[in-house]
């Protein structure tokens, strides 16, 4: 209940601030509707789809078609989770969460995919993380590990106050030169390489958006392993 007074030109700031803030929120609630709208609207394409598609002869098109229609629904979850801004804050409370737990749970995910999976933690396996943000960012990086590598080792250090987490694979790695860039959204460098193995390049986006609405962040660097190396790091 902001009421612009006083000389004429702060009553003029005052206003225009007036109006950006009635701006701002018809944006953000025309950005929800939006969203609400085309999430609805497309899943329930997405769901007409399937069912048709248990209806039809099971010939290989056919098996095809479902594999597209699931890589369709799994990147529409990832635009709408990131176009709402979930990777950062979706209103989840932090709680005590057991890492070991989660990084077990990441590791023989990795590994029915056909990945050796090494996993070492040193210090307190307890931390005070968004759980479900920071599934996420788990999986983002170790998801990318799997596609690009072969091998893949997670470790995390939790002597101080502060998570430091590595996650490296023996892939071909990233350029020095492009490892901010591949954090935007959309980004990706291996559009030629493999194009049919789906991404929409947000799972750094998103994994980034939760380390820093943690108070941390992540970087890229060199892994020993010959591949990527990504460096979590969070007070917790
Ligand atoms: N471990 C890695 N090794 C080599 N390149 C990587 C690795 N992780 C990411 N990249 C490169 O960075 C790009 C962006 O990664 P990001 O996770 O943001 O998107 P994506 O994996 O392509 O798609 P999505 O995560 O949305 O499924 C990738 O397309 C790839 O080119
Ligand atoms: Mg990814």
């Amino acid at each position: 209940d902001f009421r612009p007074r006083g000389a004429r030109e702060v009553r003029q700031a005052g206003h225009a601030f007036l109006e950006m803030k009635r701006r701002i929120e018809r944006n953000m609630e025309q950005r929800t509707t939006m969203l609400n709208g085309v999430s609805h609207d497309l899943r329930t394409i997405l769901t007409r789809f399937k069912l048709s598609l248990v209806f039809l002869e099971q010939t290989p098109e056919v098996e095809d078609l479902k594999r597209d229609v699931d890589e369709m629904s799994r990147m529409l979850e990832g635009y709408l989770a990131f176009a709402r801004g979930e990777g950062g804050d979706a209103g989840e409370q932090a709680v005590e969460t057991d890492l070991r737990q989660l990084l077990e749970e990441v590791q023989s995910d990795a590994e029915r995919q056909g990945h050796v999976t090494e996993l070492e933690i040193v210090g307190d396996p307890m931390i005070t993380v968004r759980p479900d943000a920071f599934r996420r960012l788990l999986f983002n990086l170790v998801g990318n590990a799997a596609r690009h590598g072969d091998q893949i080792e997670i470790t995390a250090n939790h002597e101080t106050r502060w998570l430091v987490l590595h996650v490296d694979d023996d892939g071909p790695g990233i350029p020095s030169e492009m490892r901010e860039e591949v954090f935007k959204p959309f980004v990706r460098l291996d559009e030629a390489r493999n194009q049919d193995e789906g991404g929409s390049g947000l799972g750094l986006a998103i994994a980034r958006d939760v380390a820093r609405s943690h108070g941390g962040d992540i970087v890229l660097g060199d892994s020993p392993l010959g591949g990527l190396r990504a460096t979590v790091r969070l007070p917790a």
